[in-house]
């Protein structure tokens, strides 16, 4: 697809737009429906209902608006919700043993430990302890392990949901230069994998990366998770690149209220961009759709053990 600039295009600027931005929301919705629709068919079959468990210790106003979400999705989709909403003077030990509570309640398939922790609590210490089967959100070693293997393992939920985002514009990423601006444990090196897993040539910017906007305008896909609002300008695109934005950063306005930007200045890219995430409404809604997703998937694999054993 040859480059559209609006300004230098006969066409409307609407038509050229069309189709360009990915609607996350949408394909989020699709895929939260699809779940809704296999939870009810498993429960059908005589299975347990799959639940959820979702930790938050402290009171991070961000955080508790996550974990409120998260809980009313569940339900949305017919799987039981268990909320544990923990001080924010929580010791490790304390948080360790309501995880091993959870890893052995039978009616618990999935656990979250929502992150940020407060600073006397290791997060590789608590993701570890949460029994790999149900480490929904796929950050323990076991599962973080397997994707760098290329095995089958429950994988992060963000990352999961940039590669839907990604498979609805792009039927065969093969050979694709994706490069990849951030590098946490939690969105930049998982989505990393995923982006090898489909035989793209894979570069992780980071921190202490150089050359990053040089980098990122040799990318055909660029995935950008840094927490930096508006880091990613239009001449960091390379023309016709997909653009996918996990950045969400609250800032204010001009009519004095706030709004959610991204990592990327939207505005600016758009016009460069061949496919692009808004923010509020693009990687955001996939998240919790693909917790669901893996909800269920760890209600199926712990059901099918059940039934090889009976
Ligand atoms: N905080 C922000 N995003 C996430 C996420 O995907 N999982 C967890 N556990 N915490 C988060």
């Amino acid at each position: 697809m040859s480059m559209l600039f609006p300004e230098k295009s006969s066409e409307p600027a609407s038509q050229i737009v069309d189709g360009k931005i990915i609607d996350g929301k949408g394909i989020a919705r699709a895929l939260t429906d699809q779940v809704g629709r296999e939870v009810a068919k498993f429960v059908e079959q005589g299975n347990t209902i799959p639940g959820l468990a979702v930790v938050l210790v402290g009171n991070d106003p961000a955080s508790e608006v996550y974990v409120k979400n998260k809980a009313i999705q569940t339900h949305r989709v017919g799987m039981r919700s268990f909320m544990h909403m923990l001080p924010q003077s929580t010791s490790q030990d304390e948080l360790l043993d309501l995880i091993a509570q959870l890893n052995a309640n039978p009616k618990i398939h999935g656990i979250l430990v929502q992150l940020p922790l407060p600073a006397q609590i290791d997060p590789v210490a608590v993701t570890n302890a949460i029994a790999p089967h149900k480490d929904v959100d796929g950050l323990g070693e076991v599962n973080a392990g397997r994707l760098s293997l290329g095995i089958d393992g429950i994988v992060p939920c963000t990352p999961l949901g940039c590669l839907m985002l990604l498979k609805s514009v792009h039927e065969d990423m093969t050979g694709k230069h994706a490069v990849v601006i951030g590098a946490s444990n939690l969105v930049g090196k998982p989505m990393a994998q995923l982006l090898l897993k489909e035989n793209c040539t894979v570069t992780v910017a980071h921190i202490h990366t150089r050359n990053t906007k040089e980098l990122a305008r040799e990318a055909d896909i660029l995935v950008v998770a840094t927490g930096k609002s508006g880091l990613v300008r239009g001449d960091w695109i390379k023309p016709g690149a997909t653009v996918i934005d996990v950045g969400i950063t609250r800032v204010p306005a001009e009519n004095g209220k706030t709004r959610l930007v991204g990592d990327v200045v939207f505005d600016e890219a758009l016009p460069v961009a061949g496919h692009i995430t808004p923010v509020p409404g693009g990687v955001g809604p996939m998240t919790i759709a693909c917790l669901l997703h893996n909800t269920l998937q760890a209600a199926r694999a712990t059901q099918a053990v059940a039934d090889a054993s009976s």
